[in-house]
């Protein structure tokens, strides 16, 4: 039969349809974001990982700069990008003249081809000992928005950040959420922002760093949304049956003690890593599989929090891919659902296709092409083996 088997032309045709629009997936995600972060040296290129999350259905994904080869592999595709404006950045944003420079140079030319939805502005910059970031942050999303609205972009493009958990003082119970008090003078004006330019507070949240610090305390059924019996908040009544939950609902209190219930918390990060050092507890492939499964399924069912039970929780994935040249703990290297191969890591109930070369992504004009070629691949194919 030679090396064109039927198997290879089953594959072949199913990446056709991949590539068009017009075949139904059953396997998807909606409403899921991943991050897509890229410190390694053996990721398959942005054109492959667009092919794959569109098997996966994943339209929103967020990146950590504005790697234009990501960014042009992934026009005129349905995905929506969270582009991040990195720390080192920070102090020029202040100055209009670099911020509008910043735009017109990192996010103008992938508009509108590109749907870039959204500017993080800073990562955990309060987690950092750098305190002339802290006071750096407000200042530069300030001068972004101002561009953005200068260029008329600010309805399609928002203005936030990504902070740590760190910010919290007090996370337990939730209804007691808040803010560190040396942080105040610092989130108090970053809220009123938010506020007034309607833009959704993201938090990085992982259950696993409380479960590895204190295994003997944190039952891993809670934070690996197993069930247990969870945890009742004393002043609210609320039952918490897992922990991001009630860390979210901290985050909630802590707006409100600063005067704000008008902020949405979105969860910018999350997830938990197949792999660990001998010292680092609860890292192995099982409970990432829970975590990562259990609350994906949570998000298909649109939960929300007890606290707002009619918001329905919203997360990035940490991460796409497990990334080689990340410092740090083993862990570090392995918060991927998939290999840089496209295997998955692990189950949660999603199958992607990852193609093994590079096709240049076809032009949108062009989309009957691959359909019209399926059908012949198929028709061959009976032709061959019926
Ligand atoms: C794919 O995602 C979109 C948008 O998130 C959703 O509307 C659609 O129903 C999804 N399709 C499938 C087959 O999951
Ligand atoms: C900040 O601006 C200065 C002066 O224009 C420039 O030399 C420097 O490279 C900028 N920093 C970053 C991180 O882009």
């Amino acid at each position: 039969m030679g090396s064109f088997s039927f198997s290879s032309i089953v594959k072949l045709s199913l990446f056709f349809l991949i590539l068009s629009d017009s075949v139904p997936r059953i396997q998807g995600l909606p409403g899921v974001g991943i991050n897509y972060g890229q410190i390694a040296n053996n990721l398959p290129s942005p054109s492959r990982v667009s092919v794959l999350l569109r098997s996966l259905n994943i339209s929103r994904v967020k990146l950590y700069d504005t790697d234009p080869v990501v960014l042009s592999a992934f026009s005129n595709s349905n995905v929506d990008f969270i582009i991040g404006l990195g720390n080192e950045y920070l102090e020029n944003m202040t100055d209009p003249a670099k911020a509008q420079s910043w735009i017109q140079q990192r996010l103008q030319p992938h508009l509108p081809q590109t749907r870039i939805t959204c500017i993080l502005v800073g990562n955990e910059v309060f987690k950092g000992e750098d305190t002339k970031l802290y006071s750096y942050l407000l200042p530069a999303m300030q001068t972004v928005y101002k561009t953005l609205v200068d260029l008329g972009l600010d309805k399609q493009v928002i203005v936030t950040s990504a902070h740590s958990l760190d910010i919290l003082a007090n996370s337990f119970p939730p209804s007691a959420g808040s803010f560190r008090q040396d942080l105040a003078v610092y989130i108090q004006p970053i809220l009123s922002f938010h506020s007034q330019v309607k833009s959704p507070f993201l938090i990085n949240a992982y259950p696993y760093f409380a479960y590895k610090d204190s295994p003997n305390q944190v039952p891993l059924d809670y934070v690996l949304f197993q069930p247990n019996q969870g945890t009742t908040d004393p002043i609210t009544n609320l039952k918490y049956d897992n922990m991001l939950y009630a860390q979210i609902d901290a985050v909630y209190s802590a707006m409100k003690a600063m005067g704000h219930t008008d902020i949405e918390v979105r969860i910018s990060e999350t997830g938990w890593p197949s792999k660990g050092d001998e010292n680092e507890a609860g890292a192995t492939v099982e409970n990432a599989e829970l975590y990562n499964g259990n609350l994906l399924k949570r998000i298909q069912q649109k939960q929300g929090t007890p606290g707002k039970p009619s918001v329905p929780v919203d997360v990035y994935f940490f991460a796409l891919f497990n990334e080689n040249l990340k410092p740090g703990p083993t862990s570090e290297r392995n918060y991927g659902l998939y290999y840089p191969n496209g295997n998955p890591v692990y189950n949660i109930g999603i199958k992607g296709y990852l193609p093994e070369m590079d096709y240049s992504s076809a032009s949108p004009k062009i989309k009957i092409l691959p359909v019209c070629l399926s059908l012949l691949i198929y028709v061959i194919a009976y032709l061959i083996y019926a």
